[in-house]
């Protein structure tokens, strides 16, 4: 399980780990639960990627497994993250003997620490690779120590330049587009198919534009679409409609054109509140 702050090396340390254990015999998977600028699969999902070969490395966005978050951060999203992370690293343990975990750069604060907590708790790493820079990864990992059992070993990455916000905006637009753009097919969909679920008399136009996990019948999210308000019906665009059987609602409206997300509390949205 790898740690640290926004580019601190995380996802590089997690790439090199892979490839060195390949063609060792061994079977391996990448749990990436980077939710805001992930290697596999869309933003605010979790993703399974099999490593088998080099080519699978040269793939990873292709996730052979999603669970949606429906958030690119973990603030008010800490119970569907650790969820989803944990549910992944079950179904890789039962056929790999190495796993690695790639997490969000959310390191401080409580909500960076109760993320990190649970995590570990229930994923339970046989090591904690925390990547520090300053001393930045001190509490958390003074607590994680004291709690939990699992071994965490800090590094000091050397010669890593950040990559800064704006280009981290770049890269989870683009992300979105790979998944959402055109041609998107168009589904019209019941009011009773989301989770949860819409209250009574619930004005649907309020759900145009809003960024949704395309479910099948067995907990898997089979990737994402977004909701679109035509002549006063609610359709849902994906790529995924064919085995889709519910929508989970997350907390972000997304915008087709630009692929830029914002931020939306779904309680206040369902009830006002
Ligand atoms: N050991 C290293 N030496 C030099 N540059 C590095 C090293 N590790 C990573 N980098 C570079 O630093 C940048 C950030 O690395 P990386 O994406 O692995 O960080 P991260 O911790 O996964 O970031 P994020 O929190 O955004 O996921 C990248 O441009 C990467 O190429
Ligand atoms: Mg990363």
């Amino acid at each position: 399980m790898l740690i640290g702050a926004p580019d601190t090396g995380k996802t590089t340390l997690a790439t090199l780990l892979l490839s060195d254990a390949i063609g060792a015999n061994r079977k391996i998977a990448f749990v990436d639960a980077d939710i805001d600028t992930p290697s596999v699969g869309p933003p605010a999902c979790v993703g399974l990627k099999w490593v088998r070969s080099h080519a699978d490395m040269g793939n990873l966005a292709t996730a052979d497994e999603l669970r949606f978050v429906g958030s690119t951060q973990p603030q008010g999203a800490i119970l569907p993250h650790v969820v989803a992370a944990t549910d992944l690293v079950e179904i890789a343990r039962r056929e790999a003997d190495f796993i690695v975990l790639d997490t969000t750069g959310v390191v401080s604060g409580v909500v960076g620490q109760t993320l990190k907590y649970h995590l570990m708790e229930l994923c339970n790493p046989a090591l904690v690779i925390a990547m520090q820079r300053g001393g930045e990864m001190e509490p958390t990992i003074g607590m994680l120590r004291r709690f939990l059992a699992a071994r965490v070993a800090k590094v000091v990455p050397d010669g890593v330049e950040p990559v800064g916000p704006m280009e981290r905006a770049d890269v989870r637009r683009a992300a979105f587009a790979q998944e959402l753009s055109d041609p998107l097919p168009r589904w019209r969909i019941g009011h009773d198919v989301f989770a949860p679920t819409l209250p009574e008399g619930f004005d649907v136009s309020r759900l145009d534009g809003m960024l949704v996990g395309v479910q099948d019948k067995r907990g898997r999210c089979l990737g994402l679409g977004a909701l679109q308000l035509a002549a006063g019906e609610i359709a849902v665009a994906t790529r995924h409609g064919e085995h889709m059987h519910g929508l989970r609602l997350g907390s972000l409206r997304i915008d087709l054109e630009t692929f830029t997300s914002t931020e939306v509390r779904l309680r206040e949205l369902m009830f006002g509140v």
